[in-house]
Order: C-alpha cells, then structure tokens, then sequence
C-alpha cells in the first residue's frame, strides 16, 4: 500500500488550443482535484478572503497534486512569448467555493492578485444579466466588449490576467475574444508611431472605486518586444491626435481577423499575459432569464523573467 508520500501524483501536460496554437489547453483531472478538495475542506472561502497565507498554501497542495508540474507549466507558458495564455478546464459540476478554490491555487501559482477595488477583495465575481444600469461596459450584455488589456487605471503591475466561469444559464453568444499582439497584421504601423508612445491619461468610473488617474503610455517594451496598455472606455486623450490615433488602434484591432472567439464552458479558466493579450467579450443574444456569473482576478508575475 502506498503512503501518502508515494502515491502517484498526475503528470500534467499542455496541448494547443484547435483554435490557436499559442492557447495552451490544460485539463485539471478529478483524481488530483479530489485529493486537493479534501486536503483543503477545513479551509473556507471566508477564510480564503481573511488570511492571505492560506491562499499560498492552497497553491502549494494544488501543485504538490500535480507532482510540481502545474507551477512549472503555468510559469514557464505564461512568459513565453509565442504562447502566453492558457485554458484550464475542470470537471463539469464543481461547487463554486471548490472552483474560488482552484482558481486561488492557480493565480498563486504564477503571483500575488492585485487588491480588486470594485469588490474590495483578491478576487471579484459579476454577473452579467439582461438588464444593466452599471457605468462601463464590464456587465452590458448585449454590447461588444472591444479588446483591451486590464489594468490601465491603476497604479499596480497586471502582469496577468484570470477569468473563471462561474454560471451560466440561457447564454447564446458572449464568448470570449482574444487577440495575440504577434497575429495583429498592423500591429507594428501602431507600436512604431509616435503617438503610441506619447503618455494618455487613464480615469475609471465610480463603480470601479479607483479616484486616481494614471499617466500610461500605449506600447512599451518587455523582452524587446512591443506591449499594449489600452482600453477605449478609460482613456482621457488630450488632443484629437491622440484620440484619432486611439480611435484607429482599437478599429484595427477589432477587425482583425485573427481575434479569436473562446466559447468558455462553466469552470473554466482562461488565463492570460496581460502585456500581449488583448482581451474582450462578444455580446450575448437577447435573452430575458439571461444570467452569466465569472470570477476574476489581476496580477502581478512572483518572477520577472
Ligand atoms: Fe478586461
């Protein structure tokens, strides 16, 4: 009989996505969910939220099911330039605490989540239903959700970004769209203008509870290769020059015919690196018991590589 020291832990391993090869695919098996759900049962969501240590643990023990190779692949996908996004997929019908659970073991795994200030947590879940009377397009259902990157109207590092889905009842549409910064045709024409590189002014709505406005440039360089901080609703240009230059980036990007259209199932993670993803949401079809529920949280990476 084997003791618990020996028993065999699942040896993970990624595939590409059939929609895009940079999008890994990572299937969270039962057997090491299981093991991991039981050894944490004591811990509560509530406890979760409370003491920060006890997500590093969850990270820790989710890890250890995997015989170490979760963080390994996490990490070394997420910063590698030609993939850097990830699909993790559970078992269908999980509780949403054990999801909430995974997905902390996950994030921690890769860094520390930033404070969320719209849900004064590490985390935030919205929902999104037929009717809004919300100030951004976060829980607007039947609107596209132009690309972005997270992040723009804060003071802290995003190095990643994670979404989970939680719920979903009565949804047709409101997929998730992605696009790579390396499959955009005109990306260089924006990264290499001047504008690109001019300083905008970035301002968040009062439901985000962010008062400051932050000075951000829309391409910078990591690893000698162009990044993208932007998102249309946030952005303060000062000049028509700017606003024109914005205007054209974002158009761009949206008719690019290598954004990537995500149907995510219920429990599913996408995880992304925030400096050369861009992330939106296709909308969703009129439905009035329309009700969509997804987990987020932002972060920085533990190691810059
Ligand atoms: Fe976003």
């Amino acid at each position: 009989m084997h003791s618990f020291s020996s028993y065999p832990k699942v040896e993970l391993k990624p595939r590409s996505h059939s929609l895009n090869p940079r999008l890994q695919e990572l299937h969270l098996p039962m057997v090491a969910l299981e093991n991991f759900l039981a050894s944490t049962k004591e811990i509560s969501v509530q406890e979760l939220e409370y003491v920060p240590y006890q997500r590093l643990v969850l990270a820790h023990l989710l890890d250890e099911e995997c015989g170490g190779s979760l963080k390994k692949i996490l990490v070394e996908t997420l910063h590698d330039r030609a993939t850097g996004a990830l699909e993790i997929s559970t078992p269908p019908d999980l509780h949403k605490d054990d999801l909430i659970k995974i997905s902390t073991a996950v994030s921690h795994l890769v860094g520390l989540p930033n404070f969320d200030s719209m849900s004064g947590k590490y985390y935030a879940c919205f929902d999104v239903k037929d009717t809004d009377s919300s100030d951004s397009y976060l829980r607007q259902a039947y609107r596209l959700f132009t690309l972005h990157t997270d992040g723009t109207y804060v003071d802290e590092t995003t190095d990643w970004v994670l979404m989970l889905k939680l719920k979903e009842e009565n949804a047709v549409g409101g997929e998730s769209r992605l696009l790579h910064l390396d499959d955009w045709e005109e990306m260089e024409i924006f990264a290499e203008h001047p504008l690109g590189h001019t300083p905008m002014e970035y301002k968040s709505p009062p439901s985000k509870n962010v008062s400051i406005s932050v000075q951000r440039q829309t391409f910078y360089q990591r690893n000698g290769r162009p990044c993208l901080c932007f998102i249309d609703q946030f952005a303060y240009p000062h000049t028509i020059e700017q606003a024109l230059f914005l205007r054209d980036m974002s158009q761009s990007m949206e008719n690019s015919p290598k954004t990537l259209s995500i149907p995510l199932p219920t429990g599913h993670i996408l995880l992304i690196n925030n400096h050369f993803w861009a992330h939106g949401r296709e909308p969703f079809k009129k439905h009035l018991q329309l009700y969509r529920e997804l987990l987020r949280q932002r972060g920085a990476f533990n190691e810059q590589v």
